[in-house]
């Protein structure tokens, strides 16, 4: 049977920061709030397009796998702040790499779209459709913010990772996974005035918006990614004393604490950056786990847990055999554009949109 080792791995984090004390400039919260409900103390801010990160964060696996880019067969792309829904935002990440003998697929499950892709990536390398595949997540959510939501714009930030996943009949990879929707509360997370169900014959078009039950969205996320875990374990006869890392989505320092009490993991198992870039949505797992691979965290033979949660409302979990490689095999010199800008001067002019459409509706 054919597996799918996860040969390289690669993230870009967009320079500019964004503090806590920063939002406190414009917005009426506290360092000390954010820090105590969500463990976060700062996240990135995108001074150029989605793509340009995707872009990076490819090529960085690639160079880890030592891969041409033209070797690869299928780009699977999570995101759901896509450059544009016309062309696909992977046909743009496929002409920039020259992965010309690449079919290109944008997925939008929110957070989950990384480990979607994960799952649908290798089960095509298990049935011989595919041979190598550039699985991407990212976010560049900050583009879609109401910066007078402070229950939501504290929350999230941007950035993006991926890995290269190829063929072997080495039992490595992904080998459980159990992904599935709560679609009963899709509306529970919600991004407004975006789609063709929302008429562009209005002036509320310009004005990207947010629906967030956040309480209902952490006991779904605890418990949906719980039973997920779970599940995978149950797949493979593995218990939590087996798992050498657990790798989940970065939403909440309060949510993995509750997750891992849930699921009996040791919390020292459990990798944490949610401090430093806030929740990325199909971001948070291929960047944490690509720090996790730079920290020397996963050890050759280890079985990595992974598991996600978000907008749809979509679950996840996977579990991943690490094979004997943890360090790249090459390394690249991609980046981004320099920044001239700080993140409170890349997002001004938001700011300014949303707090003069608030008063001009008093
Ligand atoms: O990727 C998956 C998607 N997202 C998630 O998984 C997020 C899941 N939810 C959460 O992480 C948490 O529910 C939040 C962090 C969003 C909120 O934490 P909470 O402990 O559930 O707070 P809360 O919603 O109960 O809000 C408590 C208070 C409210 O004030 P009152 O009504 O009690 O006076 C809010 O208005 O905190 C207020 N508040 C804030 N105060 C200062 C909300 N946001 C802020 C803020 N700064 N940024």
């Amino acid at each position: 049977m054919q597996h799918a080792e996860i040969t390289g791995w690669g993230k870009c984090v967009p320079p500019a920061v964004l503090s806590n004390k920063d939002l406190m400039t414009f917005m009426d919260t506290t360092d000390e709030w954010i820090t105590s409900r969500t463990g976060i103390q700062e996240r990135r801010v995108c001074h150029c397009n989605f793509s340009d990160m995707a872009i990076v964060a490819a090529k960085r696996a690639l160079a880890a796998a030592d891969l041409d880019p033209g070797e690869i067969d299928l780009i699977l792309l999570g995101s759901l702040t896509n450059d544009s829904y016309c062309p696909n935002t992977a046909s743009i990440v496929a002409d920039a790499l020259g992965a010309r003998s690449a079919a290109a697929i944008d997925i939008n499950s929110a957070c989950t779209g990384f480990l979607y892709g994960l799952h649908i990536g290798t089960n095509l390398i298990r049935t011989g459709a595919h041979k190598k595949v550039l699985v991407i997540g990212g976010e560049f959510i900050s583009h879609y913010m109401n910066w007078s939501r402070r229950d939501v714009a504290v929350l999230f930030g941007d950035a993006c990772g991926a890995v290269v996943i190829e063929a072997t009949d080495e039992e490595t990879g992904l080998l459980g996974a159990s992904i599935g929707c709560e679609s009963d509360a899709k509306y529970a997370i919600q991004i407004t005035n975006l789609g063709s169900a929302y008429s562009r014959m209005t002036d509320d078009f310009l004005y990207a918006d947010w629906n967030f039950e956040g309480q209902e969205v952490f006991k779904r996320a605890v418990r949906a990614m719980a039973q997920a875990c779970e599940v995978v374990l149950e797949q493979r006869g593995l218990s939590v004393s087996d798992i050498g890392l657990v790798v989940p989505h970065q939403a909440n320092k309060r949510i993995l604490s509750a997750l891992a009490k849930k699921v009996g993991l040791d919390e020292d198992k459990v990798f944490i950056n949610v401090h430093k870039y806030g929740n990325t949505s199909a971001g948070t797992i291929p960047v944490a786990l690509t720090e996790a691979l730079e920290e020397g965290k996963v050890k050759p033979g280890d079985y990595v847990l992974m598991a996600s949660f978000g907008a749809g409302l979509t679950w996840s979990a996977g579990l991943v055999k690490w094979s004997n490689r943890v360090t790249p095999l090459t390394e690249t010199d991609a980046d981004l554009p320099p920044c001239e800008k700080t993140a409170l001067e890349i997002i001004e002019a938001q700011i300014k949109r949303y707090e003069e459409r608030d008063k001009a509706s008093v």
